[in-house]
């Protein structure tokens, strides 16, 4: 069973200049809900509850945000704006939070292995809360699960990119073991297009077996001086397995102001004004 859920928080988001600089580019809402919160209730809906949130300095909003506002709370009670903070009051009741802090800026896998104090020896997923994934049914976090508990190792969610936007990703390369469910041969973090072994890319939602924290450990910094998750992921590739499934979704970059603009008009069209509790 995975129950725990890594999401490193503690990133810049220096794309969104000034409106990041004294606000979490987490909090950034999309429609009237911060990313940080769909991010959440994906990895709810895949059966983690035990959110571990890996923060670092200005990152305070996130905190208070899944804790309860008592003043608010008294505020609105009985009135018809209550019904504002019923998806927010959901997640409070379903999972528990734990957080710790990244001091220096590092790398993703820099990010990832401070979290080891909270994941500790167990399988955990990991949501990269910038990528927002809208999916049909299951949520992405709950596709990676179910593959996880077929093949106990690690899995990691991919995409086919455009050429183009090849150098934005880790990219892999692999055997396809079953449709859209590949076997890691290669990976590389943020390859020139030329040198990059697929279109497929990896998207921000992992589940990774404790083993990576061993890996992280002992991997020197890679692309941009920083520690990449994606050559850990290549090294526990090499001494054991790891899959890349093709999730089904759609993925918005909301790192980006495009996908992020993009991301807001899809989600107002096709969630907000179709739900009748608004
Ligand atoms: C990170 C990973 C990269 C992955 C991407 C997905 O990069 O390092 O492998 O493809 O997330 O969004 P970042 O976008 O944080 O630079």
């Amino acid at each position: 069973m995975i129950k725990k859920c890594l999401f490193p928080v503690a990133g810049y988001g220096t794309r969104f200049l000034p409106a990041t600089k004294s606000m979490p580019k987490e909090m950034l809402p999309v429609v009237n809900k911060p990313l940080v919160q769909y991010g959440v209730e994906e990895a709810l809906d895949g059966g983690l509850n035990e959110i571990c949130l890996v923060t670092g300095r200005g990152k305070r909003a996130i905190n208070d945000f899944f804790d309860t506002s008592f003043e608010l709370e008294h505020q609105i009670a009985g009135t018809d704006k209550e019904k504002y903070l019923s998806s927010i009051r959901k997640v409070i009741a379903q999972a528990k939070f734990s957080t710790t802090r990244q001091s220096e800026m590092k790398g993703l896998g820099h990010a990832i292995l401070t979290g080891e104090l909270l994941v500790g020896n167990e399988p955990f997923g990991v949501v990269l809360a910038d990528d927002l994934c809208i999916t049909e049914d299951q949520g992405v976090m709950a596709q990676l699960v179910e593959i996880y508990r077929r093949s106990n190792c690690s899995v990691v969610a991919i995409q086919e990119v455009d050429e183009v936007d090849i150098s934005k990703f880790g990219v892999i390369a692999g055997i396809e073991e079953e449709p859209g469910l590949f076997t890691v041969t290669d990976m590389v973090e943020k390859p020139e297009p030329a040198d990059a072994p697929s279109n497929l890319a990896i998207i921000g939602r992992y589940v990774l077996t404790p083993y990576i924290f061993e890996i992280l450990r002992h991997t020197p910094p890679g692309k941009n001086g920083e520690v990449q998750l994606t050559d850990a992921l290549l090294t526990l590739a090499k001494t054991s397995k790891v899959l890349a499934y093709k999730f089904k979704g759609r993925r918005f970059d909301c790192g980006s102001v495009d996908g992020y603009v993009e991301a807001t008009n899809y989600v107002y069209e096709n969630i907000y004004l179709k739900d009748e509790s608004r």
